[in-house]
């Protein structure tokens, strides 16, 4: 291909790195994923909602936070002809918080509860399971304040993951607490660190200064192994209120029969979540293991200009589950199959072809048309090849006598059948 472009002194393309192509093969997984994601948020009374892909890019900021890497480092942000800066979305929470309050949607029901399936962009080093732009899907609640509406949220992101990948999931949960209490514990880490700081990398340095909690996420082992000396751990430093809305969580999933985890190390990497947060991570994946996130984020509803409104929520990664879930999943999914190679020789037979092909469709029958003019056996091969259950073979002289040939590519069984009973044959044939 690229010698060819560059003899004729065109350019060829590649995809952007981090970015995909998502083949016909691969979309009969995808839509048996969002069937199964449709039919469980129905099923937990969840309505589906889609936002713009791009938004102003300080929603995210004054959302996700600015000290975190994703609005640092990783948004794909541009001004537009008007000088407006826009960013294509890297997550949809504070989409889905900015349509709740732009459309009034608070007013309609005290507890709105909403779902949505969308592709994002983070510009993060590709890997496996890692990309640049990937899909998502999730749900939001907004007005509960109570942990019942947490284990819902966590019972029906642990229920979607293992209708994808049945085994090999573990779920982890953690609380941040309130607020007031956040900012008491991020004065009481800091301190803890600070003498430590000059055995810290450059980033995890200034993650001390702007953002301490994001040094739980780091990879460096020198500061995990200083965090495990000398970090005292947020859940540990949660109001009396905070350790019974989380115990309330812990008792719910219990009482439904979910394991969990508690990792007192689960931050999550967005500066909106307070109290709960959990992750969903699968032992089939490597370095990229979580599947799914979310937590509660109370104060980002007001923060983004709206009444104080309790919400809480997750998102999961579409490719990653996919990739979780291995060949399993792709083979519960249906490939689309064909009715019909219709097979043509002869100007009279091509000329009535695609009307042919059309009575048949109406009928719900699908039909492949021949289009290459090609000979006899060369399309027969091309039946064969497109897996139709059945060949119809239109030549000159049966056009003459009103028939065609009909042949069954299961048994070989051939038969005449008249040109103006075949639609209704075949919806005879198929339905049978
Ligand atoms: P998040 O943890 O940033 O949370 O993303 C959720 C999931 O998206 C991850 O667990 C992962 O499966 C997938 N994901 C993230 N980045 C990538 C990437 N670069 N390539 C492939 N998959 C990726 C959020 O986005 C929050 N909005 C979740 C939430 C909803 N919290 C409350 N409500």
């Amino acid at each position: 291909m690229a010698d060819r472009a560059a003899k004729s002194g065109t350019q060829s393309f590649s995809r952007i790195k981090g970015t995909q192509d998502i083949l016909p093969a691969d979309m009969p997984q995808r839509h048996l994923l969002e069937e199964t994601i449709g039919a469980v948020m129905g099923r937990y009374g969840y309505r589906e909602i889609r936002t713009p892909v791009f938004e102003s890019t300080e929603l995210f900021q004054r959302s996700v936070g600015a000290a975190t890497d994703i609005v640092n480092k990783e948004m794909y942000s541009f001004e537009d002809q008007g000088g407006k800066s826009l960013t294509l979305r890297p997550e949809l929470t504070a989409p889905v918080v900015r349509a709740y309050l732009q459309n009034n949607l608070g007013k309609e029901l005290p507890l709105t509860r909403l779902y949505y399936l969308g592709d994002l962009f983070r510009q993060e080093r590709p890997q496996k399971g890692r990309h640049r732009q990937f899909g998502q899907f999730g749900a939001e609640a907004l007005g509960s304040p109570y942990p019942e509406q947490d284990v819902e949220i966590i019972a029906l992101a642990w229920e979607l993951c293992r209708a994808v990948v049945p085994e090999g999931l573990d779920l982890r949960l953690n609380s941040l607490g309130n607020p007031e209490a956040r900012q008491a514990y991020l004065a009481l880490l800091k301190q803890a660190l600070a003498p430590h700081a000059a055995a810290m990398g450059d980033r995890d340095r200034q993650r001390l200064e702007t953002n301490p909690l994001r040094l739980f996420d780091t990879k460096d082992p020198d500061t995990q192994a200083l965090l495990d000396e000398y970090a005292p751990l947020i859940s540990d430093n949660i109001s009396d209120e905070d350790q019974d809305h989380f115990g309330a969580v812990k008792a719910g999933l219990d009482s439904l029969g979910i394991a969990y985890e508690h990792d007192k190390k689960l931050v999550r990497g967005l500066d909106y979540y307070s109290r709960t947060t959990f992750e969903i991570t699968s032992a089939a994946l490597g370095a990229q293991d979580a599947v799914c996130g979310g937590g509660r984020y109370d104060g980002l509803v007001a923060e983004l200009g709206g009444p104080a409104t309790p919400a809480v929520g997750f998102a999961a990664g579409i490719e990653r589950l996919l990739l979780a879930a291995g060949e399993a999943f792709r083979l519960a999914a249906e490939q689309p199959g064909l009715d019909v190679y219709l097979a043509v020789i002869g100007d009279g037979p091509r000329a009535k072809a695609p009307s042919m092909a059309g009575a048949l469709r109406e009928q719900g029958v699908s039909v492949m048309l021949e289009t290459l003019r090609r000979s006899l056996k060369a399309q027969l091969r091309e039946a064969n090849r497109s897996g139709a259950r059945y060949t119809v073979i239109l030549g000159e002289d049966e056009l003459a006598k009103g028939v065609c040939t009909v042949k069954d590519m299961a048994d070989g069984g051939q038969q005449e059948v008249g040109l103006e009973a075949l639609a209704v044959r075949f919806a005879e044939l198929l339905a049978s």
